[in-house]
């Protein structure tokens, strides 16, 4: 895996993540979101959230980038680094269900930076995800 992004291209990421957020489709919310994966090739891909009148099938800005970078890159990605941003001046932690789709690629020590309450917060990926469901744990549901 890559060396640990510095907290200055932690912040070029998140000023990605906040052009993605640009175009976001959000007529229900009115809440816009972007999120910037670096990945351990170096490759940058953004992704915004999408709603539905449906509202239930929307999708986080997160996943959209996610998505995108499997699509674009294939199966075996990792990610270095996430950035999450909002123009609503709000504070967006990833929702559980990114943290968890997240979790797929991305190892416990990928810093994420992320609007808190407090402003732009940087913490590593298990602070943010630290009891994700896990396969490869001892006494998973399918005792494997
Ligand atoms: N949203 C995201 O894109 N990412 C998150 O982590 C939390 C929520 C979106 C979903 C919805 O379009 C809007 O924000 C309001 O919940």
């Amino acid at each position: 895996m890559m060396t640990s992004p510095s907290q200055s291209a932690l912040l070029d990421l998140l000023r990605q993540a906040t052009i993605a957020a640009e175009k976001s489709y959000s007529p229900y919310s009115g809440f816009r979101v972007g999120a910037a994966l670096l990945l351990d090739g170096g490759q940058l891909v953004t992704g915004t959230n999408v709603e539905n009148v449906s509202y239930g099938l929307t999708i986080c800005a997160e996943r959209s980038a996610l998505v995108r970078a499997v699509s674009e890159f294939g199966p075996g990605i990792r990610i270095n680094a996430i950035a999450v941003a909002n123009l609503n001046e709000a504070a967006s932690p990833p929702c559980g269900a990114c943290r968890q789709m997240l979790a797929e690629f991305a190892g416990p020590d990928v810093m994420i930076i992320f609007p808190a309450t407090t402003g732009a917060t940087t913490m590593r990926f298990d602070e943010v995800l630290p009891f994700g469901f896990d396969m490869t744990l001892k006494k998973n549901p399918l005792g494997n």
